[in-house]
């Protein structure tokens, strides 16, 4: 195969490189189809008034979701979560976690002490064949990893722990420790859990092997897990966010708003004054409120998904598909000949391009001071595109570059969040692989974050250390402490 590898001027691509760096985008390309990419790829720049529509749009969508009289039919789900308070940093003690959400699953035994959470924990693969398969295949997949970790750990004979259950889907809770998956998202399609309590199928698979006994304290997602992890060290943490193989989000919403459960009374028989809710907001859009802003790029991604026309706007951001639209968009442009001498069939491949070489080649401009486009030379390789310039190597990483996209869309939502809480100060817990590994994305997100959120809020991000793992931990140690507090006052109160 051979590469071709053109001189590129060098005043340009500087420039370039330094508008990227910035954040702020520009056709780095330097020659005739210039234009005409930075044309096509427009739609993909998004201006403040249409984040700003959008957040008028998602800001209604989960009023509809928390409102009793809509809530059945709103995209943006808004599940209570039944936790309705962060940690206070007296909870002590060890618990067991688990956590399931993405192509891993894993098992922790976590000690919290003095502001500490000390863990041990083991990360087992979930095949695709059992996360597609049956429902019980899956959950024997759980506690057969539960059981070898136990053993390991010799914790069979121990006393029962309390274990809180990180499962990071769309679940309809009724308590802490119920609640009903609603339907499945990131690749996941065992069959027989949509609408089942992912609690009971999990004890169930428990009982069914006998040699491990569980005491299920929490069930949550793992924004909730985020935003508890944060809260640990930091109290002012009201929000958490996810953008990794998903994306979603949760805050800390008063109970008074939350008409769809006005009736909730917890076991003391007191109306709590907030509740975290999880948004689910990867559905926003479903319901057609984005089409103002999808591309027809978006709708190829969607179309070859397992799960069409849901999750519309988690399809628009997180890990899972960020490189594939970024394949389809090169392949459209390489179908123009605008790209690699019209050469498409390799980039036609779907799922060629994963979201890792989008960080890797704008890591690469970023890093690389000698512009030689190695590591975009040996991808674009490796996937088998013959007769690449240095011009495609440009023109590939800018198109990479406007994955600042989801940084935006990801900024106008959690605006959406911290200007519906109007609270002076909050923290929002982040994490994620895309949070954590691409490049550009945190300071973007931050900088339009700071153009969208209301004058007079204070925010800062943090960047959670392991939340779905600590979280659980922390939501199935909240219980406990409040579980014991009660015990201790009725204990007084009789004598
Ligand atoms: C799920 C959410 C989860 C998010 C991040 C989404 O696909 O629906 O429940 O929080 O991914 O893991």
């Amino acid at each position: 195969m051979s590469l071709v590898r053109h001189k590129l001027n060098p005043e340009l691509l500087e420039n370039g490189i330094a508008a990227v760096k910035k954040g702020r985008p520009v056709a780095l390309v330097l020659s005739r189809p210039r234009d005409l990419i930075h044309e096509v790829c427009q739609k993909l720049l998004l201006s403040d008034q249409q984040l700003r529509r959008m957040m008028v749009a998602m800001e209604k969508s989960m009023e509809k979701g928390l409102d009793r009289e809509t809530a059945s039919t709103a995209a943006v789900r808004m599940l209570p979560s039944y936790v309705c308070a962060v940690p206070n940093g007296t909870e002590r003690g060890g618990f067991l976690a688990l956590d399931l959400g993405g192509t891993n699953f894993r098992v922790l035994l976590i000690r919290l002490k003095e502001k500490e959470a000390e863990m041990t924990g083991k990360i087992f693969r979930v095949p695709e064949n059992i996360m597609r398969g049956t429902g019980e295949a899956l959950f024997d997949h759980i506690a057969d990893c539960m059981a070898k970790f136990m053993q390991e750990h010799d914790l069979k004979d121990a006393q029962k722990l309390p274990l809180g259950f990180t499962f990071s889907f769309p679940c309809a809770q009724e308590g802490l420790t119920k609640g009903k998956l609603i339907n499945w998202t990131k690749g996941f399609n065992a069959s027989g859990v949509e609408g089942a309590d992912v609690v009971t199928l999990l004890r169930e698979a428990c009982q069914r092997r006998r040699d491990i006994d569980i005491d299920v304290v929490a069930l949550l997602n793992d924004t909730v897990g985020t935003l508890m992890a944060c809260a640990f060290v930091e109290n002012s943490c009201q929000i958490g966010v996810i953008v990794g193989t998903g994306t979603n989000a949760c805050y800390m919403e008063r109970f008074d708003r939350i008409s769809k459960i006005s009736d909730y009374v917890d076991e003391e028989g007191l109306v709590p004054e907030e509740m975290i809710i999880n948004t689910e907001w990867g559905a926003f859009g479903d319901d057609g409120a984005m089409d103002f802003i999808r591309t027809e790029w978006d709708d190829v991604v969607d179309r070859q998904s397992i799960n069409p026309g849901k999750q519309v706007f988690e399809k628009m951001i997180s890990g899972m598909y960020m490189g594939e639209i970024t394949r389809v968009v090169l392949e459209d442009l390489a179908r123009q000949k605008l790209l690699f001498g019209g050469n498409f069939e390799a980039i036609s491949r779907p799922h060629c391009f994963p979201t890792k070489y989008v960080s890797e080649i704008e890591n690469e401009l970023l890093e690389d001071e000698d512009r030689t486009f190695q590591k975009t030379f040996q991808i674009l390789e490796d996937i088998g595109i013959e007769t690449v310039s240095s011009n495609d190597c440009v023109n590939v990483a800018y198109v990479c570059s406007l994955g600042f996209r989801a940084a935006h869309l990801t900024a106008a939502g959690i605006a959406v969040l911290l200007n519906r809480m109007g609270k002076p100060f909050v923290t929002v817990g982040l994490d994620g692989s895309v949070y954590r590994f691409h490049p550009t994305y945190p300071k973007l997100l931050d900088e339009k974050i700071e153009q969208l959120v209301n004058k007079g809020l204070q925010y800062q991000l943090m960047l959670s250390e392991d939340g779905s793992g600590r979280g659980a931990a922390l939501v199935a140690a909240v219980a406990t402490r409040l579980k014991l507090e009660k015990l201790v006052a009725k204990l007084a109160a009789s004598h």
